[in-house]
């Protein structure tokens, strides 16, 4: 896998030598972030050797490098999940890669089906921490020594500075923001208003289907980490109605405008 990271490292120095300070992963319908982004470079998945590429219809595939502000950037558009059919390893060797190409800090952005019944379809939410035992760890395996440690502590995987400055941008662009654990399930389906109902007796607030295995491998590389969920819809057995990936699109497109502003600032700062 470190042989195929570095192929992967490779690849993308042939094409720029742009270092990046920060990662962010755009999570699905938050895509349109990129716009805001002053573009030095952008790199498709499909020209890296090596890289996994998504399936799942609109999402872009694609590295782009440059500024938000005066600060250098590389923000993924498109990442793969678990229940596309890959490893954990290789769901997370882009997050590795961003770390490989210099990123110090990552931003980690996703759709959650709210679990918390004080949220809304549209809140957004700042990962406190996750619960990521209902999928296997990226860390399975050999351990990659170049990249950290055989038993990495976890103990604050989402950094408590970046947490506060999060919790600064949100209150200047007036964007009302959340705060939760995240507990990641492989997906595709949905979970049952059962498996819901057990993940807020373990104290989770949002439930997605990535995320924390990617924090999980950043934090193993020793980056600063923290998260921000799109609650597009409230999870299965809340509200009467039944879950539809439409919802969190149209969700996603309706909060657009604010997520904007705020990856924007966070950025920035
Ligand atoms: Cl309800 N569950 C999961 N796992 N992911 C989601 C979701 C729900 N809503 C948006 N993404």
């Amino acid at each position: 896998m470190y042989e195929r990271l570095q192929r992967c490292l490779g690849s993308v120095r042939e094409k720029t030598d742009f270092v990046p300070e920060v990662g962010i992963i755009l999570g699905s319908g938050l895509g349109d972030f990129a716009e805001e982004i002053q573009v030095e470079k952008r790199v498709p998945y499909e020209e890296i050797e090596g890289f996994p590429v998504s399936t799942v219809a609109g999402h872009k595939g694609q590295f782009v490098f440059g500024y938000v502000g005066k600060t250098p950037i590389v923000a993924m558009q498109g990442r793969v999940h678990f229940y596309e059919g890959y490893t954990m390893q290789e769901v997370v060797l882009p997050t590795r890669l961003m770390g490989l190409l210099g990123i110090k800090k990552l931003v980690l952005t996703n759709a959650a089906g709210g679990v918390n019944t004080a949220f809304q379809a549209g809140d957004f939410m700042m990962l406190t921490d996750h619960i990521a035992f209902a999928v296997p760890s990226p860390l399975i395996g050999k351990n990659l020594e170049e990249l950290g440690t055989r038993f990495p502590d976890m103990s604050n995987v989402y950094d408590k500075d970046l947490q506060e400055v999060i919790r600064k941008v949100a209150k200047e662009c007036d964007v009302a923001i959340q705060e939760g654990v995240y507990m990641q399930f492989t997906g595709p389906a949905y979970e049952t208003p059962a498996e819901v109902k057990l993940s807020r007796i373990l104290g989770a607030d949002a439930v997605g289907m990535s995320t924390a295995c990617e924090a999980v491998a950043a934090k193993h590389m020793g980056l600063q980490v923290c998260g921000i969920s799109c609650i597009t819809n409230m999870a299965a057995g809340i509200l009467p109605q039944k879950l539809d990936h439409k919802e969190v699109q149209e969700t996603a497109d309706r909060v657009a405008k604010d997520f904007k502003k705020l990856v924007t600032k966070l950025l920035e700062e």
